[in-house]
C-alpha cells in the first residue's frame, strides 16, 4: 500500500487496486484510473485526461458547475452575490498513515496506522475562498478506498451549499451494468440491474432515511462479470439519511458515478470559517467477480465499521415476542414464553413493542417510556430480574425518535413533533416524529433512556423507527436554514446512538425501521446488527438475505424463525427449512413457544445445539452465495472458516422429472481433504446421502460438487433444507 505524488500525479495503490488522479495544467484535478493494480508506481502520462478546451468531456475528480462541464456536478453552491461558479484549483496535499475520524458522522476506522494510508487534497476557489478538501483512504488489506469531501468557507461572506456529494467518479467507458437494491416494506434487498444508458440513472431517498425502497449501495459490473470472474465495483455510503447514488452517461462513452447526501431538499449555509463534512463513501473493487466483491465488503464492515464489545462476540440466540403476542401480553404470559424458550436453549428474551404507556395497539404512547403496570405489575426491572433469574438475558424494544399524538409526551411538548407551524402534520402508523435536529430533544431522550437502561439488567436493545419524515421543518432553524433539517435530523440520531452506546457499552443494539427501512452502514457503526425485513417467511428470507449479502455480512442481520402459516405470506414451510434459512445470520425466534408441539420443541433444541456448535462460522465465517433463488428451484449458501465449511441447501419449489443438481462448492483448498457429513434436521433420510458423505478431496468438491439426485428432490416436496458440514481433515 502506498500513496505517491510524482509529476503531478497521485497514485494510490495496494496489492490489488490502483487509483490515479492528475493535477491538470489549469490546476483542476482529473480522474486518471480506477481499477486493478497498475504495476509501475511511476507516472502514467498516456492514461486519463488531456486538457482540451472541451471541459464537458474531461474526467474530473470532483466536478463543479459554471465553467463548461455540463454533466452532473459533485457540488453546487450559491455565493452572497448570487453567483454559483466555482473553480477549485489544486493548492496542496497531505499524506499520512492511518485515517482520521469524521466529526459528527459515523466512519470507517483502522486499529493500526499501518492498516491504511490517507491522502487529503486541498482545492481552492481563489475568488470566493471556498476550499474543497478531498479525502482518500486506501486499505492495506483490501481492494477498497474510502472517499469523502469537506467544504470550508474561507471567504468573508456566507456560502450556501445546495449539493455536496461525498464522491464522484468519471469512468472512461460506460460498458457497465448498474445494480441497486429496490423493494418495499417486507420486500427489501431485491437486486435490480440495468445497463448504463445515455442519460441519468439514479436511486435516492427523501424519507429521512434510506427507506425500504432503496439502499445506499450501488453495484457496477461488466456485462460478462459473474460470481467468480470479471470486473465489478461497489459503492456504499456510510450514512442513514437521504442519499443519492447516480450514474450519468452521455453521447461520448464515459460514465460519471456519484454518491452522497441527496441534494433534493438540501441546503447548508456556511458562515465564514465554517466547514461541512460529507459522509464517507466506500468504493470496493474486484477483478474476480461478485463473490470477491462481497467478501471485501463483509470484511471491511466487520473489521472497520462495527465497533464495541459485540463486534466479534458470538451473538445470542433470541426469542422476540412480537409475532407471538403482538400487543396482547402480560407478565405471566411473557414468563411462560421465556421459560419455554429457556427450555429449548434460547439465550436472550426480547420484549418488543407494547410494554410502555398504555399501548394496546399502535395508536398511542410512543414517547412515554414508562412501563405499563397493567401488563407489567413489577415494571421492566421486575420482569427483567425474573427473566435473568431463569438464566436468560433480557432485551427491550424502543422507538426513541417517535411520539404518538395520544401520549403524555405530546401533551407536554406538542411542539417537539416535526411539522410546519400552521399546517397539519401527516400521521403514519398513527405517529409523529420527534425533531431530532434539536439538541434539547436528543438530550431529553438520552436522559430518559439512560434512566430506563440503568433501571434493569438489559443487555440488548431493538431500536425501531416505523415511519418516514413528512413536513420537514424545525422550529430551531432560521427560514433560510430549513434545508439543513434532514441532515441535522440524521446527526441527532447519530448523537443519541453515540451517547447511548458509549454510556452502555455492554448492550447489544439491533437497528430496525419497520424491517429494513434503515439498514445501512451508518447505523451499523453503532448497532452491529439490524433487522433486515419484517418478512419472516423462510422462502422470502432466502431472497432477501441473498440480496443483502452482496454488500452486508450475515452477522449484520437478525434472522428469525416464525410460526406457520407465515404472518406475512400465509405460506407453510417446514420448521427445518425456516431454521436453516435463519442459521445464516444472527439466529432468533419470533413466535409463541408455548404453542409449539412437543416434537417441534424437541427439534428446536436439537437445532440450537447444532447452531451453537457452529455459531462462530455461521456468524463470522466467509459467506458465499452458491446459487441464487431467482429460478425458484433451489438456492444454496456457504460459510467457511479455516477448519470447516457449512453449506445450506434449500430446495424451493419441487419440480417433476427434474435432473440431478450438482452443487459446486467454493473457497475450499483443492489440495486438502475434507470429511463431508449431512445434518438432517427432522430425521430426513435423503437417499443420496451415501453419495455425498465421507472423506473427499477439495478438488472434487470444487470442480464437481455435491450431487442431489432428482428423486430425492421431488420426493421431499417444496421447501426442503439441509446443511452439509465439511471439515478439513488433512493438510494438502
Ligand atoms: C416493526 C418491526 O420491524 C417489528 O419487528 C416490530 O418491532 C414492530 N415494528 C413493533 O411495532
Amino acid at each position: 500500500m502506498a500513496i505517491l505524488f510524482e509529476q503531478n500525479e497521485f497514485h494510490l495503490y495496494n496489492e490489488w487496486f490502483s487509483y490515479l488522479m492528475r493535477v491538470l495544467p489549469d490546476g483542476s484535478l482529473g480522474q486518471v484510473y480506477c481499477g486493478a493494480r497498475l504495476r509501475s508506481s511511476s507516472a502514467y502520462p498516456l492514461l486519463g485526461p488531456v486538457l482540451t478546451p472541451d471541459r464537458d468531456t474531461l474526467p474530473f475528480e470532483y466536478p463543479v458547475t459554471g465553467s463548461g462541464d455540463y454533466r452532473l456536478p459533485a457540488c453546487a453552491v450559491r455565493f452572497a452575490d448570487g453567483s454559483s461558479v466555482v473553480d477549485p484549483v489544486y493548492k496542496t496535499h497531505r499524506i499520512y498513515n492511518g485515517k482520521a475520524a469524521v466529526e459528527g458522522l459515523p466512519a470507517l476506522y483502522v486499529d493500526q496506522e499501518s492498516d491504511a494510508a490517507t491522502l487529503e487534497i486541498d482545492m481552492v476557489d481563489a475568488v470566493s475562498g471556498l476550499t474543497i478538501t478531498l479525502f482518500y483512504t486506501i486499505f492495506e488489506h483490501y481492494p477498497a478506498i474510502i472517499r469523502r469531501s469537506r467544504l470550508c468557507n474561507q471567504g468573508t461572506t456566507p456560502v450556501v451549499l445546495h449539493k455536496a456529494l461525498s464522491m464522484s467518479l468519471d469512468l472512461p467507458d460506460s460498458e457497465w451494468i448498474m445494480g441497486t437494491f429496490t423493494g418495499a416494506w417486507t420486500q427489501e434487498f431485491h437486486l435490480v440491474e440495468r445497463r448504463f444508458e445515455p442519460g441519468i440513472q439514479a436511486v435516492s431517498s427523501t424519507k429521512g432515511g434510506p427507506g425500504h425502497q432503496q439502499n445506499p449501495f450501488l453495484l457496477l459490473r461488466r456485462p460478462q462479470t459473474g460470481d467468480s470472474t470479471g470486473e465489478a465495483m461497489g459503492l456504499s455510503l456510510i450514512y442513514s439519511g437521504n442519499f443519492l447514488a447516480s450514474a450519468e452517461t452521455g453521447y461520448r462513452t464515459s460514465a460519471r458515478v456519484q454518491m452522497g447526501i441527496n441534494p433534493d431538499q438540501f441546503s447548508w449555509t456556511l458562515e465564514p470559517g465554517a466547514d461541512f463534512n460529507t459522509p464517507e463513501a466506500l468504493l470496493v473493487y474486484s477483478d474476480a467477480g461478485l463473490d470477491s466483491l462481497s467478501h471485501t465488503f463483509h470484511s471491511v464492515f466487520r473489521n472497520h465499521l462495527m465497533r464495541g464489545v459485540w463486534k466479534d462476540r458470538d451473538r445470542p440466540v433470541l426469542l422476540n415476542n412480537w409475532e407471538g403476542t403482538y400487543f396482547n401480553f402480560n407478565e405471566a404470559k411473557l414468563l411462560e414464553m421465556a421459560a419455554a424458550a429457556k427450555d429449548m436453549g434460547i439465550e436472550l428474551f426480547v420484549l418488543d413493542d407494547g410494554w410502555f404507556g398504555q399501548r394496546d395497539s399502535d395508536n398511542s404512547s410512543l414517547g412515554d417510556w414508562f412501563p405499563d403496570h397493567r401488563k407489567l405489575p413489577d415494571g421492566i426491572a421486575g420482569l427483567a430480574h425474573k427473566i435473568t433469574g431463569m438464566g436468560l438475558s433480557f432485551g427491550l424494544w424502543i422507538e426513541p425518535e417517535m411520539i404518538s399524538r395520544v401520549s403524555k409526551l405530546f401533551d407536554a411538548h406538542p411542539d417537539w413533533a416535526v411539522g410546519v407551524p400552521g399546517r397539519p402534520r401527516t400521521e403514519q402508523r398513527q405517529q409523529y416524529v420527534l425533531d431530532m435536529s434539536r439538541p434539547e430533544i436528543v438530550t431529553y431522550l438520552f436522559s430518559i433512556l439512560s434512566e430506563l437502561l440503568s433501571s434493569a439488567p438489559i443487555s440488548y436493545i431493538k431500536w425501531d423507527m416505523n415511519r418516514a419524515l413528512t413536513e420537514p421543518y424545525s422550529l430551531d432553524l432560521q427560514p433560510e436554514r430549513q434545508g439543513e433539517f434532514f441532515h441535522r435530523y440524521c446527526l441527532g440520531v447519530y448523537d443519541l446512538y453515540g451517547r447511548l452506546t458509549k454510556a452502555f457499552p455492554h448492550i447489544l443494539f439491533e437497528s430496525c425501521a419497520g424491517g429494513g427501512g434503515r439498514f445501512d452502514p451508518g447505523i451499523m457503526a453503532f448497532a452491529p446488527q439490524g433487522w433486515l425485513s419484517d418478512d419472516t417467511d423462510g422462502f422470502e428470507r432466502i431472497r432477501i438475505q441473498t440480496g443483502a449479502s452482496l454488500c452486508y455480512p450475515p452477522n449484520s442481520w437478525g434472522s428469525h424463525v416464525s410460526a406457520v402459516p407465515n404472518h406475512q405470506t400465509g405460506r407453510m414451510t417446514s420448521l427445518p427449512f425456516r431454521a436453516i434459512a435463519a442459521f445464516f445470520g444472527n439466529l432468533g425466534f419470533e413466535l409463541d413457544p408455548t404453542k409449539l408441539q412437543p416434537e417441534d420443541k424437541k427439534q428446536i433444541s436439537i437445532y440450537l445445539d447444532f447452531y451453537k456448535k457452529h455459531r462462530r462460522v455461521f456468524q463470522q465465517g466467509t459467506f458465499t452465495r452458491l446459487r441464487n433463488p431467482d429460478r425458484h428451484d433451489y438456492a444454496a449458501w456457504q460459510v467457511s472458516d479455516a477448519s470447516e465449511t457449512l453449506v445450506g441447501f434449500f430446495k424451493l419449489l419441487a419440480q417433476p422429472n427434474s435432473g440431478p443438481v450438482y452443487m459446486r462448492l467454493k473457497d475450499l483448498d483443492q489440495a486438502a481433504r475434507y470429511n463431508v457429513s449431512v445434518w438432517e434436521p427432522g430425521g430426513y433420510e435423503p437417499n443420496d446421502k451415501a453419495v455425498n458423505c465421507g472423506n473427499r478431496g477439495g478438488d472434487e468438491l470444487v470442480r464437481s460438487g455435491l450431487v442431489l439426485d432428482s428423486s430425492y428432490r421431488t420426493k421431499q416436496g417444496d421447501f426442503f433444507a439441509e446443511v452439509f458440514v465439511i471439515e478439513r481433515v488433512q493438510e494438502g
